[in-house]
């Protein structure tokens, strides 16, 4: 191990130890758990770029920013501890993420403390977002003719707002999307939002709170300020209309609550 991180992490045990005895042992029961399960993509480091990074598209998340994308907190903000327990025990569709469903609640809470101590932005407590408070989608979605009307305003604000990046038909193929680069400085194509199954769930609510919180370190901003919930319902609408089929065999992770 290299001195600098044995360094850190010789300090890092003090800190835990002067705190509580146990957190000494859950951080540890973390870094064992980080070591079988998640090295081998996430890196030593969290940086990202563990033995098998090289590959990947998109790649591993560098854990040492503390910028994540899939979260319920506010643009700008880190994730809740649920989000990060979701991303790790449904995993992310679409990605190398699988669902690792074997962990205990216990074997969870302790990669969480693993895993903070790979970025300082989760000792500033200003950077703690709270749980963005979101509507249920509205009774009219179920309504297939109610839904359509609606969805052809939903069209005409995906045109302005969405297609530059996601295409006019919403395959990810925008004019904009070949030079988009995320904020690790990867290739950061956009969604093809017409797939059954996408990263941050494919459920309405799950594209509503795509919008509300954006995904941080990529292009796709928060549209909480630009876009009225009503306007939101409506474009959603649209791409629901646009969803291709899902293929028998595939099932996408496990839904949020
Ligand atoms: C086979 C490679 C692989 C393994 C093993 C793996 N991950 Fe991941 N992880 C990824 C990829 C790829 C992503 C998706 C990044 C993206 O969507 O940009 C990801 C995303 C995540 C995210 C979500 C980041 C965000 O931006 O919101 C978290 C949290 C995470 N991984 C934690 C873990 C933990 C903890 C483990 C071990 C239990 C683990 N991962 C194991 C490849 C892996
Ligand atoms: C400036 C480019 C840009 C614009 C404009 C944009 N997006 Fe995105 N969007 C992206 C990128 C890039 C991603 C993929 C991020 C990732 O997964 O790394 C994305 C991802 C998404 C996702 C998440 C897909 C998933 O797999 O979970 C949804 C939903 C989405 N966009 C909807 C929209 C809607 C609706 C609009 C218009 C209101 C919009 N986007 C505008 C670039 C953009």
């Amino acid at each position: 191990m290299a001195l600098l991180p044995a360094l850190l992490l010789l300090l890092g045990c003090g800190a835990l130890m002067a705190q509580q005895p146990d957190a000494l042992a859950q951080y540890l029961q973390g870094r064992f758990l980080y070591q079988q399960h998640c090295q081998l993509c996430h890196g030593e480091r969290g940086d990202g770029r563990g033995e098998m990074a090289a590959g990947l598209q998109p790649k591993p998340r560098s854990l040492r920013q503390g910028w994540f994308k899939y979260r319920s907190t506010p643009s700008g903000f880190l994730p809740s501890d649920d989000d990060l327990r979701h991303s790790i025990a449904n995993g992310i569709s679409n990605t190398a993420m699988g669902a690792f469903r074997q962990f205990s609640e216990e074997d969870l809470d302790a990669l969480l403390v693993y895993l903070k101590s790979f970025s300082r932005r989760w000792r500033k407590p200003d950077q703690i977002g709270k749980v963005m408070s979101l509507p249920e989608p509205p009774s009219w979605l179920e309504n297939k003719g109610h839904a359509a009307t609606q969805a052809v305003a939903g069209a005409r604000l995906f045109t302005q707002h969405c297609s530059a990046c996601h295409g006019a038909k919403a395959d990810g193929r925008g004019p904009a999307a070949a030079m988009l680069r995320d904020a690790w400085g990867e290739p950061s194509p956009p969604a093809d939002l017409r797939q059954p199954f996408l990263r941050n769930g494919e459920r309405a609510k799950d594209l509503y709170r795509t919008l509300a919180t954006g995904l941080e370190g990529t292009a796709m901003i928060s549209f909480e300020s630009v876009l009225s919930p009503q306007q939101r319902w409506q474009i959603i609408a649209w791409i629901l209309l646009q969803r291709l089929p899902a293929p028998p065999t595939l099932g996408g992770s496990k839904p949020r609550p």
